[in-house]
């Protein structure tokens, strides 16, 4: 490693999390010649059939941790949730990649969305709230309907409840596993009407380069990411505006890596979501119709290599497998234009992500 660390070809990269992400990663870290050391507290997951090796280990195990820095030149990890004293344990050790700063914006909605306040990026109404009263009176501002969200740990439209009437405001409260006399941090968002979601995946290396993904367009169903396709359905200015957004976060957070900024658009307006510091499901289709994909350009990052184009050559539909879907994998691989991933995992439950397919067209 040379002061900046950069990594040479055959140095480890350490991936915190086995899911298909930490697979897609390795996969990717592989194909330039680097090692991957995936860590997560699971015995089994579908990043350890692919890394180079895999340790298992608790989030607050120090020992392992320990252990796990020792065995590579730089950490990097595929969920955002990883514990703020966990990253700085590691940053102690080695370069962390992407930086604590994204690790704390990514981990709180509340601070999220006011980081994005704080830079100019335009964000939805919203309001923190600890209990019901405190909904009752957010309401009278942001109107309804709202969406109720937990500020930590949600995922997949976990953690989430939609409010229609003054009347849900306990049920919700419930939905979102709070006890009507506990308080919870949780934020009420004003709905939004969207008539599209987008994301834009961009890179950005030790240096300060970007590289810019085309604009994806994103179908959710019960919170749950459904299809992304490229090119998106919006006008140019709304393209243009949501690249223009996510260089200026990636900017401010002096950010190295892979980072995902989803957005709704409402008519011509363009409004922030969230932003997710790693390779994003809504990027998958970088795999099949860019010469570089979000997975190699991610590893090239915190290797502290220079990136490689973001340039696309065919438009993509990314289909999520969600649950039984992936028993539909034959005619998937009889299909033309049809690429199938599959992520090994065994078990099947509703709403788990068992793999995708990307169609190019
Ligand atoms: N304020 C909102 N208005 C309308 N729809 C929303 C709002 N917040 C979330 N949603 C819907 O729920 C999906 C998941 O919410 P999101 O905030 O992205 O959480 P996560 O992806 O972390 O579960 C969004 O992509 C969108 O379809
Ligand atoms: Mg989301």
């Amino acid at each position: 490693l040379d002061p900046l660390h950069r990594c040479v070809p055959g140095s480890t990269i350490g991936i915190l999390g086995g899911g298909q992400l930490g697979r897609m990663l390795s996969m990717a870290a592989a194909q330039l010649g680097l090692r991957t050391l995936v860590y997560d507290p699971q015995r089994h997951g579908p990043g350890f059939d692919v890394a180079t090796e895999h340790m298992t280990g608790r989030y607050d195990d120090e020992e392992r941790l320990a252990e796990f820095a020792a065995r590579v030149s730089v950490v990097t990890y595929e969920f955002e949730n990883v514990p703020a004293e966990t990253a700085s344990f590691l940053a102690a050790r080695r370069p962390v990649r992407p930086g604590p700063r994204a690790l704390a914006v990514s981990q709180d909605r509340l601070a999220e969305k006011a980081f994005f306040r704080e830079h100019g990026c335009p964000v939805g109404p919203f309001a923190p709230v600890e209990s019901p009263d405190d909904i009752r009176a957010a309401i009278a501002d942001l109107g309804l309907p709202a969406v109720l969200k937990t500020r930590r740990l949600g995922y997949d439209g976990k953690g989430q409840a939609v409010l229609r009437q003054p009347d849900d405001v306990d049920a919700a409260w419930a939905a979102i596993g709070a006890r009507s006399n506990t308080t919870v941090s949780a934020i009420l968002e004003a709905f939004v009407p969207f008539t599209t979601e987008i994301s834009v995946l961009i890179a950005r290396d030790l240096d300060g380069a970007t590289a810019v993904y085309d604009v994806t367009e994103n179908v959710h169903r019960e919170g749950i990411l459904r299809q992304s396709s490229v090119p998106a359905g919006v006008t140019l200015p709304v393209m243009e505006v949501a690249q223009g957004v996510a260089r200026s976060i990636a900017g401010a957070l002096d950010y190295v890596g892979v980072l995902g900024v989803e957005f709704f658009v409402v008519g011509d307006r363009v409004l922030v979501n969230e932003i997710a510091p790693r390779v994003h499901n809504s990027g998958h289709w970088t795999v099949d119709a860019c010469a570089c994909s979000q997975f190699e350009n991610h590893i090239r990052a915190v290797a502290g290599w220079p990136l490689g184009p973001a340039t696309r050559h065919s438009d993509a539909t990314m289909t999520n497998l969600i649950g039984d879907d992936w028993l539909n994998w034959p005619e998937i691989l009889a299909e033309r234009g049809a690429c199938l991933h599959l992520y090994g995992k065994g078990q099947a439950r509703p709403g788990r992500k068992m793999g995708h397919v990307i169609r190019l067209t």
